[in-house]
């Protein structure tokens, strides 16, 4: 098949974003090695002659990853609904044969992304020798027709390569811990740190309105998915026609500093309730206000994970194949 480079300039035409560049920086932190064993299948799986696909690429770290380790490359196709990151990918690969790209957008009147078969504007199936999708599948609202559109564009023993750090494993150890979790965790103990320190007491009476607090709560869930058992997914991949040819559960080493400064970012999504999100009550929260969200994620962080350094983090993988 012949693909064009891209099929869409609008996501070219605005400069690479400090946003992406933030996002990229994770690249650098331990907590990110939990790419290593995708990279190391697909070294093992795909051939130069082979086209496969970073679903949900975002700023392209997977496949410097592998190019890393891979001069013979297959080709890679990067699918991004994101078109901050997309661009940052691009910048990074576009100047490769190899690499394509493709925006998954939005369609703002039926509500929904596009499809695969949209974004790459074919009605023809089995395209693909492989499909990775990294740290993203928890993100996905309607994961039913992703995992059906993944189907249909593999070819017959096409493999589908998957992770996250969002997927509680029962076989998780029970000193690990889901990167998601410590979300809830912070908002939890961010109570007790606004009340016992007077530097925050303007925030005090806000814990006891209920409501306010609620709509916070329902904020939280909205920036962070709700985290689901391994069998929702592995239910659903087997239902639309794959195998499963390995499913596991390891410890990355992440460290806590590292997982701060990715979360700071998130803080009214995290604690938005501490002086209160826009979405909200209609105002913006104050310079202050951010400031002090920040260090209470620091605080918190430190709290929960006793002052120590690192900590476990649990990351699925779930490897399979188009029957
Ligand atoms: C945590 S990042 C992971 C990016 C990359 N795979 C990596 O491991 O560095 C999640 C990515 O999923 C994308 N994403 C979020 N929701 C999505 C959706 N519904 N469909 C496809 N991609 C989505 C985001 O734009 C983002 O690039």
């Amino acid at each position: 098949m012949v693909i064009e480079k891209t099929n869409d300039d609008d996501f070219l035409k605005s400069d690479v974003t400090e946003f992406a560049l933030g996002y990229d920086m994770v690249k650098n932190h331990t907590w990110y090695d939990n790419l290593n064993y995708l990279v190391k299948l697909s070294n093992d799986f795909f051939n130069e002659d082979d086209l496969i696909m970073d679903y949900s690429c975002g700023t392209g770290i997977f496949c410097e990853r592998l190019l890393k380790i891979k001069i013979d490359s297959p080709r890679i196709l990067m699918l991004d609904s994101s078109p901050k990151y997309l661009k940052l990918s691009y910048e990074k690969f576009h100047r490769n044969y190899k690499f394509f790209f493709r925006l998954i957008k939005f369609l703002k009147e039926e509500n929904r992304l596009q499809t695969i078969e949209e974004c790459i504007e074919t009605k023809s199936s089995e395209l693909l020798d492989g499909i990775v999708c990294a740290n993203a599948i928890h993100l996905y609202p309607t994961i039913n027709d992703t995992i059906k559109s993944w189907y249909n564009i593999l070819v017959k023993g096409g493999k589908l390569l998957i992770n996250s750090g969002n997927i509680l494993n029962p076989l998780k150890d029970s000193d690990s811990t889901l990167i998601d979790q410590t979300i809830n965790e912070i908002a939890k103990v961010s109570y007790d740190i606004v009340r016992n320190n007077p530097k925050y007491s303007k925030y005090v009476d806000l814990i006891g309105n209920f409501d306010y607090i609620n709509k916070h709560d329902n904020l939280r869930d909205k920036y962070f998915l709700p985290i689901r058992p391994i069998d929702f997914y592995t239910d659903e991949l087997v239902k639309n026609g794959f195998k499963l040819i390995e499913v596991k559960c390891e410890n990355v080493d992440a460290r806590v500093d590292e997982w701060f400064d990715f979360l700071k970012v998130y803080h009214e999504g995290i604690i938005g309730w501490v002086g209160g999100s826009k979405k909200m009550t209609g105002v913006e929260p104050t310079e202050e206000d951010i400031k002090n969200r920040v260090e209470i994620i620091k605080e918190a962080l430190n709290i929960i994970f006793q002052n120590k350094n690192d900590f476990k983090a649990s990351w699925n993988y779930i490897i399979c194949e188009k029957i």
